[in-house]
Order: structure tokens, then sequence, then C-alpha cells
């Protein structure tokens, strides 16, 4: 059976290694749960950091994504509880790891992910958020296969938009062959260091070429983003008051706002 769903499902890549992706899964998802929104987060990147930074053992963990994509479990059968209240997370486990290797092979290999959400009832959740590896492979793939909107982290720094031309073709590839309805919701900026001339120049220039699709808010270099997934927290858990904790809340108000805008397409 086909399940209809009411939220959006939301994927945050960048092929590009340590751009904010997993800092901003947890806490963007944790932001809108703490705005009295049911969110679901789903684990995709074999490295397990989302899974790690809400306090859950990546080897204690049976039933993943990686069972889910397998065939082995249902959605409904992954589900863990996080510190956050509105806030549940299917993980990664230990296997995710093989399972780039083994998809290879799977019948519908692309599309694991969009058959596990139509056999299971979305319905329960506002938004569903996907925080994928920094690669463009088969698991990212079966994410923008599986999605309506994808969110892109830049780190504002010199090579910021270094592989974006990729991951727009990317894009487009998957919307013409497997996912029609797919659109970029927007461009969140992070790590950004508003003393810094290098970061203030890469913001104007990512601000004049890709205009409104850039979140106003951007997430601000801050050491406690960093700390909190060490107490297995999401950062507002972890020190409510502290800039990073208000930017991620600011980027999910905006991200309500913004509701009716995100059909523009890069
Ligand atoms: N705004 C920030 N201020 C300070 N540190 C940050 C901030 N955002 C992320 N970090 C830190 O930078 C590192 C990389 O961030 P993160 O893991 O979120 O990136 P990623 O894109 O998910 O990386 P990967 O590509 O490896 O999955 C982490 O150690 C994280 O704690
Ligand atoms: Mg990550």
């Amino acid at each position: 059976m086909k399940h209809e769903r009411l939220g959006p499902v939301i994927a945050v890549a960048n092929q590009k290694g340590g751009v904010g992706k997993t800092t901003t899964s947890i806490n963007l998802a944790a932001s809108l749960a703490t705005l009295d929104r049911r969110v679901l987060l789903i684990d995709l990147d074999p490295q397990g950091n989302t899974t790690t930074g809400l306090g859950i053992e990546k080897h204690q963990v049976d039933k993943g994504v990686y069972e889910v994509l397998m065939g082995d479990c249902a959605l409904a059968d992954a589900l863990y509880d996080t510190p956050c209240e509105g806030l549940s997370l299917i993980p990664a486990s230990m296997d995710l790891a093989g399972a780039e290797v083994e998809l290879v092979t799977a019948e519908g290999r692309e599309q694991r992910l969009s058959g596990a959400f139509e056999a299971y009832d979305l319905q329960p959740y506002d938004y569903v958020f996907i925080d994928c590896p920094p690669a463009l492979n088969l698991l990212t793939i079966n994410a923008l296969a599986a999605i309506d909107r994808v969110v892109i982290t830049l780190q504002t720094e010199f090579y910021a938009m270094e592989g974006l031309t990729q991951l727009m073709d990317t894009i487009r590839l998957i919307r013409g062959r497997l996912n029609p309805e797919l659109v970029v919701d927007g461009i969140v900026l992070t790590m950004v260091d508003h003393r810094n001339n290098l970061s203030v120049q890469v913001e104007q220039e990512v601000r004049e070429y890709f205009g409104s699709q850039v979140y106003e808010h951007v997430i601000p270099r801050n050491v406690k983003l960093s700390e909190a997934p060490s107490f297995g927290l999401p950062v507002m858990h972890y020190d409510v008051s502290c800039k990073g904790a208000q930017a991620y809340l600011a980027v999910a108000n905006e991200m309500l706002e913004r509701e009716h805008f995100h059909r523009r397409t890069l």
C-alpha cells in the first residue's frame, strides 16, 4: 500500500566533508521538535555521527537504516527515542558501512529508501530529515530519490562552492530520472565568523550567486555546537542560550516561514 504523507522529507547534503551537515541535521531537527513539530531524523551516513550525537551507540543498534535498506526490517521497527521530545531517530548501525557495496547488486538499488517510505505511514511527522554522507554515492542517491527537498550546508571558507555544480547536476539528474518533484529547499551557511574577512566575503559571494535561496539566518562558529554531540545532546538541550542554539532555532523558524517558497529551484 502506498501511504500519503503530511510534511516534507528533507535531505541535508553536500558531498564535501565537514561542512556542517550532521550538526545541521541534528540541531535543525531538534529545533523544529522544540517548536512543537513532530520530527523524524534518519542517519544515512556510515560514520554514524548523527546517531552518536544523539547519545546512541552505533554498535548497540541492531535495527537501523541499513536493515531498512536491505528490506530486513520495516521503518516502524527501527525507530529510537532521542533526548529531545518530539524527535525520533532511525540510526546508522555498524553494518551501514557495507551498504554501498551491497546495494550495487540489489534490485531497485536507487529506490530502496523511497520504497521503505511508501510502505510506512509517515503521516505522524511534520518533518523528516536525512543526514547524508559526504559523497554522491548510492546512499545519497537513495536519499535524493526519496525526498521532497534538499538543504545544502555550505561552510563559509575559500572552497565553499567547490563541488556545488556537481551536486546540482546530480540533483537535476535525479529529478529527471527518479524524482520529478525534487527541489532545493535552500542553502544554510555554517561556521560563519563575521570577524573573519574571508568568511564575510564568501557569504557575500554565495548570496550574490544564489540570492534568496540562501537562508537569511546563518550558523556562527560556536564551540558549544562541537561540544554538544559528545554529551549525546542537541545543542539546545546542552546550552539553549548559546549562539549556536539560537541560530539553529532562528533557521528553523525561517524554514517554517518559508514553507510557501520552497518550490523555487536553483
Ligand atoms: N557552527 C559550528 N561551530 C563550531 N563547530 C562546528 C560548527 N558546525 C560544525 N562544527 C564542527 O565541525 C565538524 C564538522 O561538522 P559536521 O560533522 O556537522 O560536518 P559534516 O558535513 O556532517 O561532516 P561529514 O562530511 O564528515 O559528515 C564537527 O567536528 C562539528 O562539531
Ligand atoms: Mg556528517
